[in-house]
Order: structure tokens, then C-alpha cells, then sequence
């Protein structure tokens, strides 16, 4: 009887702290780790490019294969995107309704530029991936290289026929146009995260002072290494990598 009662005062509690600014700071850190996650692995994935077309084409088809994990994975990230953008978005407004006069920038205490232009930084990402997915996804002739992606094939070392993603990569990043888009938008992604890593610890409660430095360290530390591991792929085709795919 009593654990009932405790179980109901609980799915009271819940909604509760999901309305309470803490609750939104959570579910913000839950979600934008969840998404880290994703773009960690994603990396992982696309690196297998420096290992040739077979590797790569080989490792995306794998993935098509296993479709119902792909739309789990996809299901999750689009929750989490939405959830990670609504929040944003109330908190933001919150603040700005608690505080209509805002603090002129330079007295923010000790905000870094990156604290400082969340909303913009995140909202500029949102049109990144949003340009990504018709470009690598949709395969929409967004790459302004005069290619269909959608009919690029290759045959794999077992005979199976499948997309060729080398091809479309490199192809799309022959045009500069496309490859200062992707390295720019990769920047803002990780300028965003470099933040968003300390704060996400921040809303857990993971962050104190004796872990301070190692918190601003691992965030700035990730950031750099997903951005230098996403630019380095736009790079390298600049400089000629892969272009032999394309005769
Ligand atoms: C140099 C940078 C990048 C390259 C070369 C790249 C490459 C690709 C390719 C080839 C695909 C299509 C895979 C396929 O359907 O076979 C893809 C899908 C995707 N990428 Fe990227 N990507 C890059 C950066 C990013 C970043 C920074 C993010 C996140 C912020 C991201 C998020 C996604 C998502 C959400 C998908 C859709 C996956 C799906 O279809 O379910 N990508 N990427």
C-alpha cells in the first residue's frame, strides 16, 4: 500500500521536474550528449574513407543492411533534436523574460564567446545537418557539381552492387563551394560543443571545482578532435585525395 502511494507521489514528481528549469537543463544535457554520441561514431564511419572505396562503401552498405537499427538510431536522434531545440528555446525565452534588460556582453562574468552564442551557434547547426541530409541522405542535387548521387553504383569485392559513397563524397567536396560550407558548419558544430560539453556535465551535477579544469579540458579537448577529424575529409579531397574515383 505504502509503495504504492510512493510509486503515484513519484509520476506526480515527474512532470513536475520535467516543467522545473533544472528538469529542462537535464533533459537539454541528456539529449545534447545523446547527440555527441552520434556525431562521435559518425566520425568513426566516415574516417573509413583514408581506407579506400571498398572499406567505405563496404562499411555503408553494412549499415543499410541492418535497416531497423538505422531507424531506431534515426527515430532517436530526431526526439532528441526536437527536444534539445524546444528546451533551448523555452529556457532562452525564460531568461530573456527574467532579465529584459540583458547584460552588456563585456560584464557577462567570465562567459566564454562560445557560452555566449549557444542559441546562434546551435540554431546555425540546425541549418548544417538540415543541408547535409539532403546533400549525403536525400542525395539532393544540392552539391551544385551537376551529379546525380542517387545513381552512382559500385560493385563490392563479393559482387554485391551497392551506393557508391566514396564517389558522392569526393564528388561533392570537389566543389569548394561545398567544402567551405561543410568545414564551416563542422567549426560551428564544435564551437557549440565546446560549451555544450561543460554544461551538459554542469546540469548533471558532474561538475565541482576539483574537476573544473578536467571538465574545460575533455570539452575543449572532444571539440577539437571531432572538428580536426571532421575537416580533415573536405581537406584532403581539396588537396586531390580520391579524385580518381570521379574518372
Ligand atoms: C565531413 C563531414 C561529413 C561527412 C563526409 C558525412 C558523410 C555522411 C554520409 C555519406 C551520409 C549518408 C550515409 C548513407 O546514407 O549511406 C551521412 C548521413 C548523416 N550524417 Fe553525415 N557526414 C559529415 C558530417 C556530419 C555531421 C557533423 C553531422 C552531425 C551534426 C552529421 C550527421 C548525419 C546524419 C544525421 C546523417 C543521416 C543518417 C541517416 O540517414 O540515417 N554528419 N553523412
Amino acid at each position: 500500500m505504502l509503495r504504492k502511494a510512493g510509486g503515484i507521489e513519484a509520476m506526480k514528481l515527474l512532470p513536475q521536474f520535467f516543467h522545473s528549469s533544472l528538469g529542462k537543463k537535464y533533459i537539454m544535457a541528456i539529449t545534447g550528449l545523446g547527440m555527441l554520441a552520434f556525431v562521435a561514431v559518425h566520425l568513426t564511419g566516415n574516417l573509413q574513407i583514408f581506407l579506400g572505396p571498398e572499406v567505405l562503401d563496404a562499411y555503408a552498405h553494412g549499415l543499410h543492411r541492418a535497416e531497423e537499427l538505422l531507424w531506431v538510431i534515426r527515430v532517436c536522434l530526431l526526439v532528441f533534436i526536437g527536444l534539445h531545440i524546444s528546451m533551448a528555446v523555452v529556457l532562452t525565452l525564460g531568461n530573456r523574460a527574467a532579465r529584459p534588460i540583458p547584460y552588456e556582453r563585456s560584464r557577462l562574468p567570465g562567459a566564454s564567446h562560445a557560452a555566449r552564442t549557444m542559441i546562434w551557434s546551435g540554431s546555425m547547426v540546425a541549418v548544417f545537418v538540415a543541408y547535409h541530409l539532403l546533400h549525403h541522405s536525400a542525395k539532393a542535387q544540392v552539391s551544385l557539381t551537376g551529379h546525380d548521387f542517387a545513381t552512382f553504383q559500385t560493385t563490392l569485392a563479393d559482387g554485391t552492387t551497392c551506393h557508391d559513397v566514396f564517389r558522392m563524397v569526393v564528388a561533392g567536396f570537389s566543389q569548394p563551394v561545398v567544402s567551405v560550407f561543410y568545414i564551416v558548419g563542422v567549426g560551428l558544430l564544435c564551437h557549440h560543443l565546446s560549451h555544450g560539453i561543460e554544461a551538459a556535465f554542469q546540469s548533471l551535477g558532474l561538475r565541482n571545482r576539483v574537476w573544473d579544469a578536467a571538465v574545460r579540458k575533455l570539452a575543449s579537448g572532444a571539440a577539437w578532435l571531432l572538428f580536426v577529424g571532421y575537416a580533415s575529409i573536405p581537406v584532403a579531397v581539396a588537396c586531390g585525395y580520391g579524385r580518381e574515383a570521379l574518372n
